[in-house]
Formats: C-alpha cells, sequence, structure tokens
C-alpha cells in the first residue's frame, strides 16, 4: 500500500509528458461531437414531441441503481445482468449499478412516489445514457443512449396497440423507412410457467448439443435458451410460447393484433421472439431493420411487463413501454438522408479590424444577440483576411466589419459572405441589414 501513483500525493505527478500517451474516450463509448448535435437534438425533440402528442411528459431517473433493482427486475439469469453490469461499491459500501436500461428505475420511481395510484396509467417518457458491457462492434456500445416511453398501472389492449403504434408513428416521423415491426406474446405467469417444462422437456435430451451458458441457464431460465445466438438450429424446432397459452391470454394477443391492423401499422408475428430482459409477459415487440446487421438488428423493443412491480415489492401494477437506441437510429436516419444536416455555429460573425476596435465590435455583437440573431464575436488580434475566413468556416452568412473608419463614423460594414458584397451602415441601422441580408440569403 502506499506505493500506488494516487497514493504517492502531488510530488509523483512531475511525469515526462511525452512518455504518457495522450487520453481516448474508454472503449465502447463515444464522443457526441457539435456537427453531430444537429441531428441528436432534433431527433431527441421528435421523440418528445411524439410523446407529448399521446400525453407523455418527461421523467428522469438517477443513473445509478441499487444493484438489486437490476438483479430482481431485469432477472439474474440475462446476459444484461450476469455478465453486462457496470457495478461499483460506493463510500458507504452499497452496491450501486449504472443502469443498463431505462423501465426497472421509471417502474421504481413511479411506484415510489405513488403516481400510478390515480391516475392510471401513468404516462411518462424518457431519454438518456445506458450502460452495458458488452462487445463493441458497429450499432453495439458499452454507453449508449435511449429514448423511450413507459404507461404504468393499466392492462388493455389498446394500451398496448397504443405503445406499439407510437413506436411506429416515432419511426415515420423520423422519416425511417424499412423497418419490420415482430411481435409476440410471451402470455401470464401461468402460460410461461407451462413453457417452461415444455422447453426443458424439448432441450433436457439435446444438453451435449447446448453451449455451456445455456447448459447451466436452462434449469434457471429455459427462455434465455431461446434467445442464444449459438444454439438456433436447436431453436428451429423447439415448442412455442403459443402452444401453452390459455385462452384469455390468446384472446388478449389476437385482441392487440386487431387494433394494430385497424391502426394501419403493419407488424408480423414471430412466435421466436423472445426479448433478453426477463420482466415480460404478454405483449413483446422489437422494430428490426435490415441495414443494421445480425444480433443488431433492432431498433427499438419493448413489452408489457405485469409482475415486475411485484418482483420489485411493490403492490401489483401492470406495465407497458418501449425502448429505441439513438444512435442506431441516427444511423439508420443519416443513412437513408432523413437526418438533418449539421446546424452552422451561428449566422453572423462580428469582427474587429484592429483591437482598439473590439470593444465596438462587442457591443455590436450584444446589439444583434439581444434581437435574436445567432452571432459569434471575432475580436481577437488576427489578420483581417484570416477573420473572413475563419467566419466563412463558421458557416456564418454574414460578416459585420468594425474598422477604424466604421468606429469614426458610428457605422459598421455588412458583408454578404455567400454574394460576396458589402455596404456600410450606421450603427443604428445595422440589426436592419444583417436582417434584410439573411433573408436575401435564405430566399436565394
Ligand atoms: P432493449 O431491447 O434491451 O430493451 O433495448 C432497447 C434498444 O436499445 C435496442 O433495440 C437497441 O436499439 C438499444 N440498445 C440496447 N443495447 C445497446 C447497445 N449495447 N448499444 C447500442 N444500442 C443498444 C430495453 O432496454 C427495455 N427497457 C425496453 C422497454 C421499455 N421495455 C419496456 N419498456
Amino acid at each position: 500500500m502506499g506505493s500506488s501513483p494516487a497514493a504517492r500525493g502531488p510530488s509523483t505527478r512531475a511525469v515526462d509528458s511525452r512518455a504518457v500517451p495522450p487520453p481516448t474516450a474508454p472503449k465502447g463509448t463515444h464522443d457526441l461531437l457539435p456537427d453531430a448535435s444537429t441531428a441528436w437534438t432534433w431527433l431527441h425533440g421528435v421523440h418528445a414531441e411524439v410523446a407529448g402528442r399521446h400525453g407523455y411528459r418527461l421523467i428522469d431517473t438517477p443513473i445509478f441503481e441499487h444493484t438489486e433493482l437490476f438483479e430482481r427486475g431485469v432477472g439474474t439469469g440475462t446476459d444484461v445482468v450476469e455478465k453486462e453490469m457496470y457495478t461499483f461499491t460506493d463510500r458507504g459500501e452499497r452496491s450501486l449499478t449504472l443502469r443498463p436500461e431505462g423501465t426497472v428505475g421509471v417502474l421504481r420511481a413511479v411506484l415510489e412516489h405513488r403516481l400510478a395510484e390515480e391516475v392510471k396509467p401513468l404516462r411518462a417518457h424518457y431519454a438518456g445514457p445506458m450502460f452495458r458491457a458488452e462487445r463493441p462492434q458497429k450499432g453495439r456500445f458499452r454507453q449508449f443512449h435511449q429514448v423511450g416511453v413507459e404507461a404504468i398501472g393499466e392492462r388493455g389492449a389498446q394500451l398496448d396497440v397504443e405503445v406499439v403504434e407510437m413506436g411506429w408513428r416515432f419511426l415515420q416521423a423520423l422519416g425511417i423507412t424499412g423497418v419490420v415491426l415482430q411481435l409476440n406474446s410471451l402470455g401470464d405467469h401461468d402460460d410461461r410457467l407451462r413453457y417452461r417444462q415444455a422447453l426443458l422437456g424439448y432441450y433436457r435430451p439435446l444438453l451435449d448439443r447446448l453451449c455451456d451458458d445455456c447448459r447451466r441457464r436452462l434449469e434457471v431460465n429455459p427462455l434465455r435458451v431461446l434467445d442464444c445466438k449459438r444454439d438456433q438450429g436447436l431453436r428451429d424446432s423447439a415448442p412455442l410460447i403459443t402452444d401453452s397459452m390459455s385462452e384469455e391470454s390468446t384472446g388478449y394477443f389476437a385482441e392487440v393484433r386487431a387494433g394494430l391492423s385497424a391502426a394501419g401499422v403493419p407488424f408480423e408475428v414471430n412466435p421466436r421472439l423472445v426479448r433478453g430482459l426477463d420482466y415480460y409477459a404478454h405483449t413483446a415487440f422489437e422494430y428490426w431493420h435490415s441495414s443494421l446487421q445480425g444480433a443488431q438488428n433492432s431498433l427499438g423493443g419493448g413489452g408489457r411487463y405485469d409482475g415486475l412491480a411485484e418482483t420489485l415489492g411493490f403492490p401489483a401494477t401492470p406495465g407497458i413501454g418501449y425502448a429505441f437506441g439513438v444512435e442506431r437510429l441516427l444511423m439508420v436516419a443519416t443513412e437513408q438522408g432523413s437526418a438533418p444536416a449539421p446546424e452552422p455555429a451561428c449566422d453572423v460573425v462580428v469582427c474587429s479590424f484592429g483591437t482598439a476596435q473590439a470593444p465596438a465590435a462587442a457591443e455590436l455583437a450584444r446589439v444583434l444577440r439581444a434581437a435574436g440573431v445567432r452571432t459569434v464575436l471575432d475580436a481577437s488580434d488576427r489578420k483581417p483576411d484570416r477573420k473572413l475566413k475563419s467566419a466563412d468556416r463558421l458557416g456564418a452568412q454574414v460578416c459585420v466589419i468594425v474598422g477604424e473608419d466604421e468606429v469614426r463614423e458610428g457605422a459598421a460594414m455588412v458583408r454578404d459572405l455567400g454574394r460576396r458584397t458589402q455596404a456600410r451602415h450606421p450603427a443604428a441601422r445595422v440589426v436592419d441589414a444583417v436582417a434584410a441580408t439573411l433573408a436575401a440569403g435564405d430566399a436565394a
């Protein structure tokens, strides 16, 4: 002890910095850079708008929760809990975990604050980072972002239709085409107990053909075996959940399908669709896109989670929701050309030509901003032609030049960077002149 670099204190900081490689982002994470922020903000705005149109309001829960919440909620037999959680012990010796998904945290918050007792269902949408220690590849990250919704406190086929359809409308609003909606029912608790026996009966004689993970998982949660990427050959002949479903569950699923058809939302029934998290019952769905490959072909997914509230120790409360992966949506929207191009940093750059002119330029920038014009001030001591080039690079349409002559005359030069024309205006008329130049540029 005491010999680690951190423990030795500041004196050891005098390391030759040339020997240390510069820092990079951790594997599986990515930086949102300003050029990508236009599409990012657009996507979040579209989701909030679509959700808001359906009566869903924003909810935001902590990025970390007690580890037990995810173990109980997501399920100990899942990949997410078994292998992918970022778990740490805090200074109070509590085990905490960076959230791998949003549903259990939102459900915890809604029930902890008793929000679903009067308003049923409580409708909420959310957005934020999630963390899963997966092997990074195209469309799969360790820190990724989701937008999602949860409707908590009601069980009814029309609510399932609302949520599945809302996800569909969201994709439409993003202009994403080529999505195939996969739909299944996982039945209720008793259906799944019957299905569990059917799966055990099928897989036990085939034990030596299963991978190590599945052999272990079979007794804990045989449904997980269906989700295995390695044993797909065996899966094709495995029993179907629909054969274990009660009349009531079958009728419920039929109602959901009829509702989606009436809403004009196309779907494929996929009796092999089991989701990667344990809390689902009845309706389960995923939005697949062919431009995303293999196991990462899902833009989003969700389902009903009646039973999850009890598992967490709350009174029984049904719920349903979905979540989309923001990075995957942006990948497809960008490929398909529906995502907006990067917005320039500003419309106008105010440049002082000469250091003595900086205060007058700053004052003009202030006036333009107060008038709502997106304005950058360049009061640096760079040469005039460098300043004009840099204004071009910023994507500005107009440069307002404040030189010695302009200050003396209480004026400014308004230069149209696109047309390369310019005219001098009294300072009091600069806002109007800039607005007219911007409008002419927009109309062109
Ligand atoms: P999920 O299917 O685990 O469901 O994740 C939803 C979406 O998040 C996926 O379809 C995918 O687009 C994205 N996603 C998941 N893992 C990664 C990753 N490692 N890298 C990039 N994107 C990823 C849920 O999380 C449930 N909470 C959905 C839900 C809401 N169910 C009911 N309500």
